[in-house]
């Protein structure tokens, strides 16, 4: 798979290699008329290119096999240039060495990314759709497609992790959807109790797993909190089996596992994954809004921890 992939940010001395993977990806796809400008560049483009701006490069074994371009303009990052050699593709490198510029992005101050994607390759249209671009103008040959960054949080302890719930809950509305991703003890059920208290729904939030999904209702006219753990869900069928529709205008859906199964519930979504240090109790929290819902709504949040 991907775990001998390194990735790290490009220097301007990547630039001949990076050139020639560039050069390769853009090759292997169909021709297209006029020809992409990425096979015009020479070196000196992409060397300007890493000096004005930046980029990150992926390695195997210390050999340079995918890598893409950034520029940074006020709130805005564009991606250029994304590219994977041709006998790495399909392995989850582009995802990843997109992933890596998305949080370049946010350290760089960025709130907004967007690349442009050639009109030619629904294919790749659809893959930036299922990383939570959507199409925001038409251009030439092409479309510009963007999304918001995530807001990156650094999260200590449990307790921290409670407090960001709580101020989570804050932005919460009924119809919200989460989907909560991250491995077995990460703290996706500790972030739940956070938003629970912060939404003052009726406890305790504990892990759903042997029920599949808890109803917390408000006591007053608050948004409930339907708490789900789609771990031993079999797919979304299921998920629907189990009557989420009946709530969900009421409701605040937090659904832990959820990634790949509870998308179709709404065009809207958060995505909160949350990530292990390796060798403390930090967790790193990545919460991204896709859909209109969320457009600039996470705002609030950002600015609190800038
Ligand atoms: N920084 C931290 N953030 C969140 N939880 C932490 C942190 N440090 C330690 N913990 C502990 O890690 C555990 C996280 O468990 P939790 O049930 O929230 O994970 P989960 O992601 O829901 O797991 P599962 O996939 O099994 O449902 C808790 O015992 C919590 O106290
Ligand atoms: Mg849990």
């Amino acid at each position: 798979m991907t775990d001998d992939l390194e990735l790290r940010v490009a220097e301007p001395g990547d630039a001949p290699e990076l050139l020639r993977v560039i050069r390769a990806a853009f090759s292997a796809r169909r021709p297209v008329d006029p020809p992409a400008d990425a096979l015009t560049d020479d070196v000196a483009d992409i060397e300007r290119a890493l000096i004005d701006g930046t980029g990150v490069v992926g390695e195997v074994a210390g050999h340079l096999v995918a890598g893409l371009l950034l520029e940074v303009d006020g709130d805005v990052a564009t991606l250029r240039r994304v590219s994977v050699a041709p006998e790495h593709a399909g392995r989850g490198v582009a995802k990843l060495i997109v992933e890596g510029a998305l949080t370049l992005a946010v350290d760089m101050g960025a709130r907004r990314v967007e690349i442009m994607a050639r009109e030619e390759f629904p294919e790749i249209l659809t893959w930036w759709r299922e990383h939570g671009f959507e199409v925001t103008a038409q251009v030439p040959h092409g479309y510009t497609m963007g999304r918001d960054l995530p807001v990156i949080v650094d999260v200590p302890t449990a307790d921290h992790m409670h407090a960001l719930g709580a101020r989570l809950a804050r932005l919460l509305r009924k119809g919200d959807i989460i989907v909560a991703t991250g491995d077995l003890g990460a703290g996706k059920t500790t972030l739940t109790q956070g938003i629970g208290m912060g939404l003052g729904v009726t406890g305790p939030i504990i892990s759903p797993t042997f029920v599949i999904s808890r109803v917390h209702p408000h006591p007053g006219d608050g948004p409930a909190l339907v708490h789900v753990d789609a771990y031993r869900l079999g797919g979304s069928a299921e998920l629907a089996d189990i009557d989420l529709d009946a709530s969900l205008s009421d409701a605040v859906t937090i659904v832990e596992w959820g990634s790949g199964l509870a998308e179709w519930l709404s065009d809207s979504r958060l995505e909160i994954d949350i990530v292990r240090g390796l060798d403390s109790d930090e967790r790193t929290v990545y919460l991204t809004g896709i859909g209109p819902r969320w457009a600039g709504a996470l705002d609030p949040l950002r600015e609190q921890l800038t």
